[in-house]
């Protein structure tokens, strides 16, 4: 059994999970309008990825006995100066995330839910990888500057990433 406060905290991180993934869906639209198609690649992977953040809290939530509500998922922003202004965005938004799960383990260690701390473990650890993932294409994007060659290696190294395993991916 999940008490109200922690159902309603989790059903707020399952609507962050879901934007995510609307977030990095509308950068995959800009990279293929920008024929940045590894970066639409990369991105396009990692929008299933949140998506799969998602589906976890879903399935906690219900496996608790509480219940799922899905909220509006905002607007995302639809357009950027460059890939660096996205992957910025990309990575302030992970930093975002991560205080938010922050705030979860918080709440639920001062509830005494050690199932739902235990269950957020993998999100803490998940947070860090997601950090700095996006920070060192942040770094690489930087260091690039307006040479466009750069820019085409990186978004080739980007669309060689491949998806996660299923098992991986179910965390
Ligand atoms: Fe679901 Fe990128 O954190």
């Amino acid at each position: 059994m999940m008490n109200k406060k922690i159902e309603e905290a989790f059903n707020e991180q399952l609507n962050a999970e879901l934007f995510s993934s609307y977030l990095y869906l509308s950068m995959v639209n800009y990279f293929a309008d920008e024929n940045l198609d590894g970066m639409a690649t990369w991105m396009r992977i990692q929008t299933d990825e949140e998506r799969m953040h998602g589906m976890k809290f879903l399935d906690f939530i219900n496996d608790r006995g509480g219940r799922t509500v899905l909220k509006q998922i905002d607007q995302p922003k639809i357009e950027w100066s460059s890939a660096l202004e996205a992957f910025q965005d990309g990575y302030n938004h992970e930093c975002l995330i991560s205080s938010k799960i922050n705030d979860l383990v918080t709440l639920a260690n001062a509830e005494g839910d050690h199932a739902a701390s235990a269950f957020l473990q993998w999100f803490v650890t998940e947070q860090v990888e997601e950090e700095a993932t996006a920070l060192a294409i942040v770094e690489k994007l930087k260091k690039v500057g307006d040479n466009p060659v750069g820019l085409f290696m990186i978004d080739d190294q980007l669309g060689q990433r491949a998806p996660a395993a299923p098992a991986a991916a179910a965390g």
